[in-house]
């Protein structure tokens, strides 16, 4: 799909948004393993969410999905099914890795694959865990999908994954609740902790000590009610718009805030974004507040000051750094980002896709092996874009596009659905 996008003036009013993703993810295959029925309330509408319910129910576990409540009957530790066809994951990067973590301790056969962007995607880092705790796994060229999970007997490791991954993470740490005896993952940089936060709210003990996360295998899960915050990653758009469109002023509600994930907003505050976080709340597990954003008072001021992220701080905001990246094109410094060679295996290579679509925009790209550097003082000009079937590149554009110089196309524009299907709605009933 085509989508024509015009330059806006600015964005304004209240908004909520759908649930995250990465919560949506957890709480729907923690359920599934679960004993007794959980209701999981504000479900990620996106389709690789849905995919992980899809792959649920092909291993045997009733699932009623309306809206954004889905309600699970789990069927317990020993419940799963040998699912009768491989496994399609569609796009879903976290469906394929932290669902393999439980595939691996089932005493049966399954085969999980997705698209042609799950296929180039690395999986090595997954059947590595997983064949030292036990299982077999054959893969394609020994790294890609199709993934052949052959589960059974497995046994607690202590683990160090070589690349900092939420996914990884987690799916060791299912399997570990498969497995005999203890399981710890030691991570070189705190990633989110939604899987441990999760895996306590379904109430396993998981201890945590600085980058350790440790469990015991054999515990059993109970079935939940519980709420998903709205996604932050999803809310960056939104923030991102109301900083470009001068005189913006922007309020977004109960939006997911675990400070695990909420690194956004330290790097645009320290970059002189007027970002003010209110109402700061627990809930379920989880944090949630609510967002103000407001715009620079004219066109003439930058958007942010700019500057370099990188180390720790890339890896806490890797899936908005697309949108970060435009944002960088209207600093007053320009915006180098650094130790992201992981957006180079993300559902595209986030850093080629970034740099093509800024500079058919006009802006001044350098491209790294691991990251960015853009000019700012920018003023883009309307292009034709593409998705390139990525959802957050889809996002990110569609927001570039905005406060562009002349109308743009967004090719392939419906991939955001994949995360925010009701992205496109929203920003126009804002606008
Ligand atoms: C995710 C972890 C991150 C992130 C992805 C979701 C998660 O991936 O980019 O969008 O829910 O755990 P990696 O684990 O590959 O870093």
């Amino acid at each position: 799909m085509d989508r024509t996008i015009r330059p806006a003036a600015r964005i304004g009013g209240v908004v909520r948004l759908p649930g995250d993703k990465s919560i949506s993810h957890r709480y729907g295959m923690l359920a599934a393993i679960a004993d007794g029925p959980s209701e999981i309330t504000n479900y990620s509408t996106g389709a690789d969410c849905a995919s992980t319910l899809a792959c649920m129910r092909a291993l045997g576990v009733e699932i009623e999905h309306e809206g954004s409540t889905v309600r699970v009957a789990g069927v317990g530790r020993d419940g799963l099914k040998a699912p009768a066809a491989r496994l399609d994951c569609g796009n879903s990067g976290s469906t394929i890795r932290m669902l393999s973590g439980i595939l691996a301790g089932q005493p049966f056969i399954s085969e999980i694959a997705g698209d042609e962007s799950i296929a180039r995607r690395p999986m090595k880092r997954v059947i590595t865990p997983l064949e030292l705790m036990g299982a077999k796994i054959e893969a394609r060229d020994g790294e890609f999908a199709p993934l052949r999970i052959h589960g059974g007997k497995l046994h607690g490791i202590d683990y160090k994954p070589p690349v900092a991954s939420a996914q990884v993470k987690t799916c060791t740490l299912f399997a570990g609740l498969f497995a005999e005896g203890f399981t710890s993952v030691t991570e070189s940089v705190q990633t989110r902790n939604h899987s441990e936060l999760a895996l306590r709210r379904f109430g396993a003990t998981v201890e945590t000590s600085g980058l350790v996360t440790r469990l015991e295998g054999g515990q059993r899960l109970t079935g939940q009610n519980l709420p998903v915050p709205s996604d932050l990653s999803s809310a960056a758009f939104f923030i991102a718009a109301a900083l470009l469109l001068p005189g913006s002023e922007l309020c977004i509600e109960d939006v997911g805030l675990n400070p695990t994930r909420a690194e956004l907003l330290t790097v645009l505050q320290d970059m002189g974004a007027k970002i003010q976080v209110t109402d700061v709340r627990a809930a379920d597990g989880e944090t949630i507040g609510t967002l103000v954003i407001e715009g620079p008072a004219s066109a003439g001021q930058p958007v942010i000051q700019g500057g370099t992220i990188e180390g720790a701080t890339t890896a806490g905001v890797i899936d908005e750094v697309p949108m970060l990246a435009v944002l960088g094109a209207y600093s007053r410094d320009g915006l180098e980002i650094r130790d992201a060679g992981e957006l180079r295996v993300k559902e595209t290579d986030r850093i080629a896709t970034v740099a093509e679509n800024l500079r058919r925009m006009g802006a001044d790209v350098v491209a790294f092996p691991d990251g960015l550097r853009i000019s700012g003082g920018g003023r883009l000009r309307g292009a034709e874009l593409d998705s390139f079937g990525d959802h957050r590149i889809a996002m990110a554009f569609a927001i570039a596009a905005l406060r562009a110089k002349g109308e743009s196309v967004l090719h392939n524009a419906e991939a955001a659905s994949v995360s925010f299907p009701e992205f496109y709605d929203k920003l126009d009933g804002l606008l």
